[in-house]
């Protein structure tokens, strides 16, 4: 308070020098605010990691995470490791995989470069003022900005038809649903998509969800995406999204609220991914597996073979908290058609999926986990695009890549105009 005060006397004093003393007022007020917000989102770093993007990463104790300013997190006592694990036995921080290969992997994140945060922290990429100055609330920064709802069939609850096209939002999908879904497992492709205007995203994730599409819809969100407003750049990031409540009050991205319990030192959710696939040229993906434990049952993530990220606990969730009802894996832009064309945002490559593999953009080995807690295959798998002459998607299926489709394309074309 005694800052405020000081604060505000500093601004009307200064104010005939300067202009309007109530817009001083206001922008004084505003400063406040973010400061706050800043202070509450950005924890006191026991190390701190400049990334060649331009990014902070702060290593910040395990136990002074976000997570723990939610009320029902005070007593919470960390889980280290996952009770169960569905693709075998977790030992220590690896994972041991049951069957086939435990591949190498290439790719890793870009502030890797400059270091790594000592065991018992934990990588956050610190939010800057322009970061939350960019959003169009200081409270709902690292928020979605309107609910983005899809609904591709009409067997889930009450269809209001204006929501799949609101606010201009595109997917290119591969779904199930119908049944109980207890985690999901892919492969993504990453690429770097050219976003026309900075709201507009372009992002590849897949979704883990369940109730009502129209009010208490809880989803849980992991994938790659680029997002001029959120990051302040076009970086290729790691990103996961959660919320209880169709996206209204509760959950956000990466660690910008509490909720999510990390305990990985390696992975930084929101850093940016490298490297990425070329067209005609060397390809990268990410492997996502989320998971709900039958014991506690929290829903853990991991990324790659053997970082397991952390998990979001049970509680944050109505519907969620038993199991989930549908399961999507694709990709989504914003359409802001400001010139009264379609966006030229692209998804994915940018590239149509008939150009296949080195060229567009695919999610391979998609897998669910079932009711007895199995990784499979799933059944009736279903597609679905808004407008397939801007973005596409084809469903495939072989021995080394199991089911997988490819996805995307380059938005506005002459036969989207
Ligand atoms: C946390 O523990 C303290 C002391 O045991 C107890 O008084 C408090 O009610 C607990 N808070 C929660 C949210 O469980
Ligand atoms: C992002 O890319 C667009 C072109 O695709 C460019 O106009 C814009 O300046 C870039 N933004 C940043 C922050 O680099």
């Amino acid at each position: 308070m005694k800052v405020k005060a000081l604060f505000y006397f500093i601004f009307l004093f200064m104010a005939p020098l300067y202009g309007s003393a109530a817009a001083r007022l206001n922008m004084a007020r505003r400063n406040l605010q973010v400061k706050r917000h800043l202070s509450r989102l950005n924890k006191n770093p026991i190390k701190s990691i400049k990334s060649p993007d331009g990014d902070i990463i702060d290593c910040v104790h395990i136990s002074h995470q976000p997570a723990f300013d939610h009320p029902f997190l005070k007593n919470h006592t960390i889980q280290m490791r996952p009770n169960y694990h569905p693709e075998g036995v977790f030992s220590g921080n690896k994972q041991v995989v049951k069957n086939g290969v435990n591949k190498p992997k290439a790719i890793t994140q870009l502030w890797h470069m400059k270091g790594r945060c000592p065991k018992g922290t934990i990588p956050i990429r610190r939010t800057s003022e322009e970061d939350v100055l960019r959003a169009s609330s200081i409270k709902r920064y690292g928020m979605k900005k309107h609910k983005n709802i899809f609904r591709p069939t009409s067997t889930v609850s009450a269809p209001e038809p204006d929501l799949i096209n609101q606010n201009g939002h595109q997917h290119a999908i591969a779904y199930v649903e119908g049944d109980q879904y207890y985690g999901a497992k892919a492969t993504i492709n990453v690429w770097d998509p050219k976003i026309q205007h900075s709201n507009e995203f372009s992002l590849s994730q897949l979704w883990i969800l369940g109730g009502s599409f129209a009010s208490d819809l809880n989803s849980i969100e992991a994938g790659w995406q680029v997002s001029p407003d959120l990051y302040g750049d076009n970086n290729t990031r790691l990103f996961t999204y959660w919320t209880s409540d169709a996206y209204q009050a509760t959950g956000c991205y990466n660690l910008l609220c509490s909720g999510f319990i990390q305990i990985s030192n390696e992975i930084s959710m929101g850093a940016s991914i490298h490297p990425i696939s070329g067209y005609h040229n060397s390809q990268y993906d990410i492997s996502i597996l989320i998971w709900k434990d039958p014991q506690e049952g929290n829903w853990w993530m991991q990324f790659g073979n053997d970082h397991v990220l952390g998990y979001w606990p049970a509680f944050l969730f109505s519907y969620l908290s038993d199991s989930a009802s549908m399961i999507e894996w694709g990709g989504e832009v914003v359409n802001s058609q400001s010139d009264g064309l379609h966006t030229t945002t692209q998804m994915g490559s940018g590239h149509f999926p008939e150009e296949g593999f080195g060229k567009a953009s695919y999610i391979r080995n998609i897998q669910i986990v079932d009711g007895s807690n199995n990784l499979r295959a799933p059944k009736d798998i279903a597609t679905f695009t808004e407008q397939s002459n801007c973005y596409d998607v084809q469903l495939g299926k072989n021995g080394e890549w199991g089911n997988y489709f490819y996805f995307g394309g380059p938005g506005r074309n002459p036969n989207c105009p």
